[in-house]
C-alpha cells in the first residue's frame, strides 16, 4: 500500500483555516490556494530521487545535487484542480500539464467526463493529480483510472480537504497511489459535500456563485 499522509505543518493548517472562512473572497481564496499547493507539493516531491552532477562555482569544482530520472507532469481535475496549478508550478516550472475534466453528477455524485488532454508521454512521467476536494472519491478515483488507462504508472495525489469517505474509496481502488493531504475532516453531509469543509470549491476558486 502506498503512503497515505496528512499535513502537520503549521502554514497549511493555518491557511486551511482561512479558506474554510465563509468571508473569504474569491481573490484571497484563490492566492490561498495557490499558496497551500505548494506547500503540499513541497512535501509530495520529498522522496524523488538525487543524483550527483559535478558543478562549477565562482569559486571552485564541487559535486552538488540534481534531481534524477523521470520527467514529471501535473493533472488538474477540472475545474477545481486548475486553483493549484501555479503554486505546484513554482516549485517544478519545467513540469507539462495535462488536464482532465469531470463535474460531479448532483444527483447520483457520479463523476462525468467531459476534458482529457495529456501530455504524449505521460507514461513515461512522474505524475502528480492535483484537485482540492476528496469527497467521495469518485472524481480522483476516475482520473486516475483515466491515466492508468494511458499507461501511467507513477501517480500521486494531492489534495487539500478529505473526508474518510473518499480516502477509503481511493485507498481500495488505487493502494498504489500516494496521497498528500491538506486535512482530513469529519464526513460527508447528505448532499455530498464533505464537513465542516469550505463548500463548493470550484466556484469560490472561480467566483461563479
Ligand atoms: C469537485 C471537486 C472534485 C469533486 C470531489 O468538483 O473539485 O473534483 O467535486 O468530489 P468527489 O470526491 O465526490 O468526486 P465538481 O464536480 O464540483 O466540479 P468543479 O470543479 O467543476 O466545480
Ligand atoms: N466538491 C466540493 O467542491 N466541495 C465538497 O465539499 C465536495 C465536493
Amino acid at each position: 500500500m502506498a503512503k497515505t499522509v496528512v499535513m502537520d505543518h503549521p502554514l497549511i493548517q493555518h491557511k486551511i483555516s482561512y479558506i474554510r472562512r465563509t468571508d473569504t473572497g474569491t481573490k484571497d481564496f484563490r492566492q490561498t490556494i495557490r499558496e497551500i499547493a505548494m506547500l503540499i507539493c513541497y512535501e509530495a516531491t520529498r522522496e524523488l530521487q538525487l543524483e550527483d552532477t559535478r558543478i562549477k562555482t565562482p569559486i571552485c569544482s564541487t559535486v552538488g545535487k540534481q534531481l534524477k530520472g523521470k520527467k514529471m507532469a501535473i493533472v488538474p481535475i477540472l475545474r477545481a484542480g486548475l486553483g493549484m496549478v501555479d503554486g505546484v508550478l513554482d516549485l517544478i516550472p519545467a513540469a507539462k500539464v495535462g488536464h482532465i475534466g469531470l463535474y460531479r453528477d448532483p444527483e447520483t455524485l457520479n463523476p462525468v467526463e467531459y476534458y482529457c488532454k495529456l501530455p504524449a508521454d505521460c507514461a513515461e512521467r512522474e505524475v502528480f493529480v492535483v484537485d482540492p476536494m476528496l469527497a467521495t472519491g469518485g472524481s480522483s478515483a476516475e482520473a486516475i483510472r483515466m491515466l492508468k488507462d494511458k499507461g501511467c504508472k507513477n501517480i500521486h495525489f494531492m489534495c487539500i480537504i478529505a473526508a474518510p469517505e473518499g480516502v477509503e474509496r481511493m485507498q481500495c481502488m488505487h493502494p498504489d497511489v500516494d496521497m498528500y493531504i491538506g486535512a482530513l475532516d469529519e464526513r460527508l453531509n447528505d448532499h455530498g459535500y464533505i464537513v465542516p469543509g469550505l463548500g463548493d470549491a470550484g466556484d469560490r476558486i472561480f467566483g461563479t456563485k
